[in-house]
């Protein structure tokens, strides 16, 4: 069963999609056969700015090009088996990365870093020599240190450039908004709110506080809405029972941050939103990744954007999300040290 929010985008694709833009791009989504990449692969054929995609994973990216190739969209889709990491790779502007093992129940994210951690590399390893001016989309979890190690990989290469690098934290994103709605009785259009740090439990901070349905509510209901956005990763793993975690809702987020890129790259003026970037923020405290808001431009990322004014409650967030996320960080750090 497809995710209602998903169905909802490719009945009208306009929804998730902004299309003012003009120029067109080739995407790559490497993990394109899993149960992420499937998805995200059917929505990036529905977005207007993709002209042509790669999809590539070490099992079944072939079948998945040829069934979403047939729909009725302008852009091109060609697949790629494990021996072709390379030929997927070239002439792409943006690299999506769903590639990696999903968490079981009773797992943190942290827990996927030793499967996860060199796969990341290694395909961060592949971008730098095929396409290193390449937009790098990092899905696979742990996003708090794997976008590390993908920097610290292009680094090594001598290709990194801060710009091109983001940890897709969208679904935080639209989890809050979606809650938010709920709680409040809005349209989820009306109730964005700014999700920063990172991307797992406590380093994921709501600013509820700034948004006009958000910062009136307190006490319990507060605690409880706080705790669904920052945990609600955990909600599906424990409702798919050991088959997985987010999948469609994942696709959705990745499809809308991806599009929300090329509008930049093509030129956009004023496209912004969260996204887990190297930053100089809380470089003070030894963190140089976070996720703020982030405008988006024809280089990437084009301006990062302080957090703004915290709530006693935020204040306290705060405090507990660094000294994890610093961690977190230096683990994917130390890894391709
Ligand atoms: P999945 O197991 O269904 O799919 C993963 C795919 O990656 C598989 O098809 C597998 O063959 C492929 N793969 C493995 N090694 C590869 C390699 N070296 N090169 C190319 N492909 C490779 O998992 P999923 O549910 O799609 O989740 C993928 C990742 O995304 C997980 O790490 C998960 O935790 C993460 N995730 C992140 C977010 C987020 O908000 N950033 C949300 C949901 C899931
Ligand atoms: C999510 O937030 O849904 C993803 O990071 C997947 C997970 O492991 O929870």
């Amino acid at each position: 069963m497809f995710a209602r929010s998903a169905a909802r985008a490719l009945a009208s694709p306009s929804r998730l999609f902004s299309t003012s833009a003009s120029r067109h791009t080739k995407v790559a989504v490497l993990g394109a056969g899993g149960g992420i990449g499937q998805p995200l692969s059917l929505l990036l054929k529905s977005d207007p700015l993709v002209s042509s995609l790669s999809l590539y994973d070490i099992r079944g990216a072939p079948g998945v090009a040829a069934d979403v190739s047939h729909v009725d969209t302008a852009s091109e889709v060609n697949g790629y088996a494990a021996d072709k990491l390379d030929e997927a790779l070239d002439g792409v502007k943006v690299v999506v990365i769903p590639a990696g093992v999903p968490r079981k129940p009773g797992m943190t994210r942290d827990d996927l870093f030793n499967t996860n951690a060199s796969i990341v590399r290694d395909l961060a390893t592949a971008v730098a020599r095929i396409a290193p001016t390449a937009h790098i989309l990092v899905i696979s979890n742990p996003v708090n240190s794997t976008v590390p190690i993908v920097a610290a990989t292009l680094e090594k290469a001598g290709v990194f450039d801060p710009a091109h690098l983001f940890g897709v934290t969208t679904l935080d994103v639209v989890r809050a908004a979606r809650f938010l709605a709920g709680v409040s009785g809005a349209s989820p259009n009306d109730t964005p709110v700014t999700v920063v740090g990172g991307h797992s439990g406590a380093t994921i901070v709501p600013l509820l506080s700034q948004s006009p349905y958000g910062k009136g509510i307190s006490g319990e209901a507060y605690a409880q809405l706080v705790h669904r956005i920052q945990f609600g990763g955990d909600e599906v793993v424990k409702a798919k029972d050991g088959a997985g975690s987010a999948t469609l809702s994942m696709a959705y987020a990745g499809a809308k941050f991806t599009n929300s890129l090329l509008r930049g790259l093509n030129g956009e003026k004023g496209v912004i939103t969260p996204t887990f970037v190297k930053s100089s923020l809380f470089a003070d405290q030894g963190i140089d990744f976070f996720s703020t808001n982030v405008e988006l431009g024809l280089n990437g990322v084009e301006k990062i954007h302080p957090i703004g004014p915290l709530s006693a409650e935020e204040e306290k967030l705060m405090e507990a999300c660094l000294p994890e996320l610093k961690k977190n960080i230096e683990k994917g750090k130390a890894f391709v040290a």
